[in-house]
C-alpha cells in the first residue's frame, strides 16, 4: 500500500510531533571540549583561523573548564604548547610540563570534568613528528617508549583517559603495559585508532604550533581513501588493549564511523577536527551559512553515524544552543 495511504508527512506537522519520533538526539552530554595549553600565566591568545579558540596558559584553562562543567560538557582533552622543542620531545614527559601543570590545576579546582590527555610527540619535536627521527625516517618502534613515558606522565599529574594519536604500530600495547607496571591498570586507553592523513587538520597546526617542519604524515597516518584498514586498525588496537576507540577527522569519514559501531561493541568517538569547524566558522562570518543550523546537523549527523562521544570545538556553543 502506498499513496494515498501513506503519508509520511503526517509525523512531520509539529515540532511536538517531530521531537516524539526523532531517531537522534545530540546532547552535550557526548561532547568532549579540546584545549591548548601553552607557557606562562593570564595567556589567552585566539588562534586566527579558528575564531573562539584560545592558546590558554594553566591559570586560564582551569577558568575555562569552570565553564565548560557547568554546560554541562562532561570531559575535555589537553594538547600542550611546550616551552622548548627538542627531537625527541623532551618536554613532554616533564612532571612540570604545560599538559602536566594543567592536569594538576584543573584536579586541585575539585572540576567534575573527565580529564582526557592527547598522547603524541608532534607538539613537542622541533621537526614536527608524531615520532622521533631515524635516517631521515619516522622511526615506530624507538618513538613507542616515549609515548608510553609520556603516557605515564599524564597519569601520575592525574588524567583520567590517555588518548594516542601518534598512529605508531604497537603504542597502545606500550601503553598498556607501561601504566599496568606501574599501577594504572585501571586507567582506560582512547586510541585514535583510524586516523587518516587529513587536510583537516590545517588549523589545528597552527594551534598546537605542531605542522611537520619536513615532509608529510602519509607513512603513519591512514589513506583517506581506505574503509577495510580502518576495521583492521581498530581491531588491532583493541586486541593491544585500547578500551575506546576513535575515528578521525568525522564529516569525511562518516561511513568509517557507521562500520566500526556495527562491527565493534566498544564506545566509539569521533574527532570533529579543526578543519570541519574552520569552515563553519569561515562561512558563518561571511553571513553564507547559518552557524548555529549547520552546526548542530553537522553533530547531528555524526551521532546518527554512530558515534557516542563527539570531540568538537563546538561543544560549548551547541551546548548552549542545545539549552
Ligand atoms: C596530533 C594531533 C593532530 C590532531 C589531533 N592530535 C594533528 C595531526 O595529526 O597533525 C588534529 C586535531 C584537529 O585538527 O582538530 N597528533
Amino acid at each position: 500500500m502506498s499513496f494515498p495511504v501513506q503519508r509520511p508527512r503526517r509525523l512531520r506537522k509539529t515540532e511536538l510531533l517531530r521531537g516524539l519520533v526523532r531517531e537522534t538526539r545530540l546532547s552535550a552530554a557526548s561532547f568532549v571540549y579540546p584545549l591548548f595549553v601553552c607557557p606562562g600565566s593570564g595567556v589567552r591568545h585566539e588562534v586566527s583561523s579558528m575564531p573562539g579558540v584560545f592558546q590558554q596558559s594553566v591559570d586560564r584553562i582551569a577558568e575555562d573548564c569552570r565553564e565548560v562543567e557547568s554546560l554541562g560538557i562532561p570531559g575535555i582533552i589537553l594538547f600542550g604548547l611546550p616551552e622548548k622543542k627538542d627531537p625527541r620531545g623532551a618536554s613532554s614527559l616533564q612532571k612540570d610540563g604545560v599538559v602536566q601543570r594543567a592536569i594538576e590545576a584543573i584536579r586541585k579546582a575539585k572540576l567534575n570534568l573527565v580529564v582526557i590527555t592527547d598522547v603524541c610527540l608532534c607538539e613537542y619535536t622541533d621537526h614536527g613528528h608524531c615520532g622521533i627521527i631515524e635516517n631521515g625516517e619516522v622511526a615506530n618502534d624507538p618513538t613507542l617508549a616515549i609515548l608510553a613515558e609520556q603516557a605515564l606522565s599524564h597519569a601520575r599529574a592525574g588524567a583520567d583517559i590517555v588518548a594516542p594519536s601518534d598512529m605508531m604500530d604497537g603504542r597502545v600495547a606500550a601503553i598498556r603495559r607501561k601504566l599496568d607496571e606501574n599501577n594504572f591498570q585501571d586507567l582506560p586507553i582512547l586510541s585514535y585508532a583510524a586516523k587518516y592523513c587529513s587536510g583537516f587538520y590545517g588549523p589545528f597546526r597552527e594551534a598546537a604550533d605542531s605542522a611537520p617542519q619536513f615532509g608529510d604524515r602519509r607513512s603513519y597516518q591512514m589513506d583517506p581513501a581506505n574503509s577495510r584498514e580502518a576495521l583492521r586498525e581498530v581491531a588491532l588496537d583493541l586486541d593491544e588493549g585500547a578500551d575506546m576507540i576513535m575515528v578521525k577527522p568525522a564529516l569525511p569519514y562518516l561511513d568509517v564511523i557507521t562500520r566500526v559501531r556495527q562491527e565493534f561493541s566498544v564506545p566509539v568517538a569521533a574527532y570533529n577536527v579543526s578543519g570541519e569547524y574552520s569552515m563553519v566558522k569561515a562561512a558563518a562570518q561571511k553571513g553564507w551559512l547559518d552557524e548555529k543550523r549547520v552546526a548542530l546537523e553537522i553533530l547531528t549527523g555524526i551521532k546518527r553515524a554512530g558515534a557516542d562521544i563527539i570531540l568538537t570545538y563546538h561543544a560549548k556553543d551547541a551546548a548552549r544552543w542545545l539549552k
